[in-house]
């Protein structure tokens, strides 16, 4: 069973030459902070991964210290807790899986870095399925402890609806709707499975707009050099 297919959106960031939408990964950010970092981890993004693309160095760098790392060993070989530093991964919700398991009724919750690029239908499918919990249809049983939601393949998801409205406070003052923050926290998520994405548009750009001026350039040149041989 696949599961019903997300609907298409048109994301800031789809098209060829489309870059994220900076506001939206901070705003997905607090949301991944507040309401997914209590079950999902994050293992391939550093601290300072997030620095010039949703947050300055300062909030980086006050944002890292608020954890505790552990660090070592010292000159005594003894282990040791430090605050976090901008190098630093994000931490993880659980130390381990089967902790992870044991909080959430067998179920693992995936690390979220490479979802988009995981599951069929990426950030259109995170949305839907952050946004798609429904009673289930007259007919279909749901196990105790499962939660209908058509857009996961089965149909019944361990990880119970998350987002309701009003559930983060902007600090930009953006109304948090929970289609609003699904979008923002779906955008985050895209961002963090693929950080290079912006540079990589800004490339193919600069190569398109240089192989181009070279092609021009050449058939130019071509009709120039053998115009007097016709
Ligand atoms: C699964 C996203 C919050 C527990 C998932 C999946 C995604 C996701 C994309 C994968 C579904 C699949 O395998 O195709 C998010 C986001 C959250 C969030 C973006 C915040 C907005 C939470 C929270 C909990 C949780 C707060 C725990 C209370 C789980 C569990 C699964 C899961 C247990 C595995 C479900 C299963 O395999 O049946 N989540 N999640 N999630 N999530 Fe979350």
């Amino acid at each position: 069973d696949e599961g019903l297919h997300p609907p298409t959106h048109p994301w800031p960031h789809s098209g060829p030459l489309d870059t994220f939408d900076h506001a939206s990964i901070r705003r997905g950010y607090q949301v991944y902070r507040e309401v997914c970092s209590a079950c999902h981890s994050l293992d391939r993004i550093a601290w300072r991964n997030l620095i010039d693309v949703s947050h300055t160095e300062d909030e980086v760098k006050a944002m890292a210290e608020e954890h505790e790392y552990q660090d070592g060993p010292d000159d005594q070989g003894e282990m040791f807790m430090r605050p976090g530093k901008p190098a630093d991964y994000m931490p993880t919700a659980y130390p381990n899986d089967e902790a992870a398991r044991a909080a959430n009724a067998g179920a693992l919750p995936p690390d979220l870095s490479l979802i988009t690029k995981a599951r069929h239908g990426g950030e259109d499918y995170v949305f839907a399925l952050l946004t798609g919990y429904v009673d289930a249809p007259g007919g279909v049983e749901v196990r105790e402890g499962l939660n209908y939601n058509p857009y996961f393949p089965g149909g019944a998801i361990a990880m119970a609806r998350t987002l309701f409205d009003g559930v983060v406070e902007y600090e930009d003052g953006t109304p948090a709707t929970t289609s609003q923050m699904a979008k923002d926290v779906s955008t985050f998520l895209a961002w963090a499975a693929e950080p290079e994405h912006d540079d990589r548009k800004k490339m193919g750009l600069k190569a398109t707009i240089i192989l181009t001026s070279l092609t021009v350039l050449s058939i130019y040149l071509k009709r120039f050099k053998w115009a007097p041989i016709k």
